[in-house]
């Protein structure tokens, strides 16, 4: 992604003003009188949202207005100023005051300048932004970087987004900061006792495979990601109707944002040891495929009932945190697209956090508040545990039942779970099903900026 920050020493730049209703007034006063009552005949008030330029005498813009939220009011968007950039003609701009967050607006900025470009004229805004003063640039840029990195992912088609081209994303990041990358593929995931991965992506005719990158000082602290990376979930057998199936490209969405937290790891130099593990499969239909009451004995050890092919996210999951867990990892999380209950529970923009550590969960809040990448715990509920039992295996993929299904899901996994430090699972949407500010329609960073801070915090 071009970076929208314009970082000429004294470029000239146009000045945008945030108006909130009870500030509109006195900031009006200050502006030359032809512009206020350009801006009296626009009927601008300082309404949330409301742009408008405003003319110099010669016809150039000579000044931005925009409307932000109250300081007072229930809830205020900080990333408003992410619309900034849909709305304003090609330009360089700076802030003349400030919003309500300062470095979340620059953000927001450089989140709402993304366009996904990769099939037709690239419709990115030429709307540049000098980077007011005293926020760390590059610390933002890193993040809208990792940003686009995910959402390119995440919105490229399956066609063109297999467990191939997946890993070749991950190894082109490694290659870009002196990374080892490893893949195990096919038949060899067999071989090397990854059975899970392997019965949920052989029916493909593209390859199932364990994607490992490792990078950074082996005496560090151990982090470990691991991402799901479903190409494209079908439901298997247990096909999926059409409307459920439609956007199920983004089902590697968790493989994305890992690769996007990863980046930002990487490329800010923490002081950890980092292991990045996807499992690239395709979820398909065809006469070899998995079947429901299968029983697959997983890398851990627990012999697995299928009791829905559709379950398939937990089930690669399963034996790439029971790989990540052999060497005790200080700290392991997990990203993935895993259950429309999640978005029955808390909607698409609100993803459920799940962990026992009760100072990581703090954590977690806190920097989800501060990055405005919100998060939302939600209970490893002892008591549903009981509902994985299997009537003929240790333990089954897909309760009947259906109730609180992001959490037996949770549980599904903490299974697989037992000698890492702390664990920390996420059950995004990685997609924005209608544009927001800051946010266009599509493929999502989600998780990545809050917990990229908080390693941050931990490992600086
Ligand atoms: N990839 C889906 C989850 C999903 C569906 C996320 C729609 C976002 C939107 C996952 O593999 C899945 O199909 N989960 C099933 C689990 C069920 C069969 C126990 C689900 O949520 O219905
Ligand atoms: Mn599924
Ligand atoms: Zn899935």
């Amino acid at each position: 992604m071009q970076s929208p920050f314009e970082t000429t020493p004294g470029a000239a730049a146009i000045p945008i003003f945030f108006a909130t209703k009870t500030t509109w007034g006195a900031i009006a006063r200050d502006l030359p009188e032809q512009a206020r009552r350009f801006a009296a005949a626009n009927d601008f008030t300082g309404k949330p949202g409301k742009c408008l330029t405003l003319p110099a005498p010669d016809g150039k813009i000579a000044q931005v207005v925009f409307g932000i939220e109250d300081e007072t009011a229930k809830s205020r968007d900080l990333f408003r100023p992410g619309a900034l950039p849909g709305l304003l003609p090609a330009g360089v701009y700076r802030f003349a005051n400030a919003p309500h967050d300062v470095r979340l607006a620059t953000l927001a900025f450089a989140l709402g300048s993304y366009r996904f470009g990769r099939y037709r004229k690239n419709e990115t805004p030429d709307v540049r932004l000098v980077p007011p003063d005293g926020i760390d640039v590059a610390d933002v840029a890193r993040m809208a970087e990792a940003a686009a990195l995910a959402r390119d992912l995440i919105n490229t088609p399956s066609n063109d987004m297999g467990p191939e081209e997946l890993a070749q994303a991950a190894q082109a990041l490694a290659t870009r900061f002196g990374a080892q990358f490893n893949c195990i593929v096919g038949d060899e995931l067999v071989k090397q006792n990854f059975p899970l991965i392997h019965a949920v992506g052989m029916a493909s005719t593209r390859a199932p495979r364990l994607i490992d990158l490792s990078w950074g000082d082996p005496a560090n602290p151990k982090v470990t990601l691991v991402g799901k990376g479903v190409c494209f979930d079908t439901g298997g057998l247990d096909i999926k109707p059409s409307s459920g199936m439609l956007i199920m490209k983004k089902d590697m969405g968790g493989a994305a944002n890992v690769l996007a937290l990863a980046q930002m790891v990487m490329d800010a130099k923490l002081k950890v040891r980092l292991r990045v593990l996807i499992p690239a499969v395709e979820n398909a239909v065809a006469g070899n495929a998995f079947r429901p009451l299968d029983i697959f004995k997983s890398r851990k050890g627990l012999n697995v009932e299928i009791g829905n092919t559709d379950a398939e996210g937990r089930l690669v999951l399963a034996d790439a945190l029971a790989l990540a867990d052999e060497e005790k990892p200080d700290l392991l999380v997990d990203l993935g697209t895993l259950t429309g209950a999640a978005r029955v529970a808390l909607g698409p923009d609100l993803p459920p956090f799940y962990t026992d550590d009760e100072t990581l969960a703090e954590s977690v809040a806190a920097h989800a508040k501060q990055e405005n990448d919100p998060l939302w715990r939600m209970p490893l509920w002892p008591p549903y545990d009981s509902w994985l039992d299997s009537k003929t295996a240790d333990i089954n993929n897909a309760p009947s039942g259906g109730f609180a299904g992001s959490i037996t899901c949770a549980l599904f996994l903490q299974r697989f779970v037992t000698d890492a430090t702390s664990w920390l699972h996420v059950d995004i949407y990685g997609w924005t099903p209608s544009a927001k500010p800051a946010r266009p329609e599509g493929g999502e960073c989600q998780a990545a900026r809050a917990i990229y801070k908080l390693l941050s915090q931990r490992y600086a």
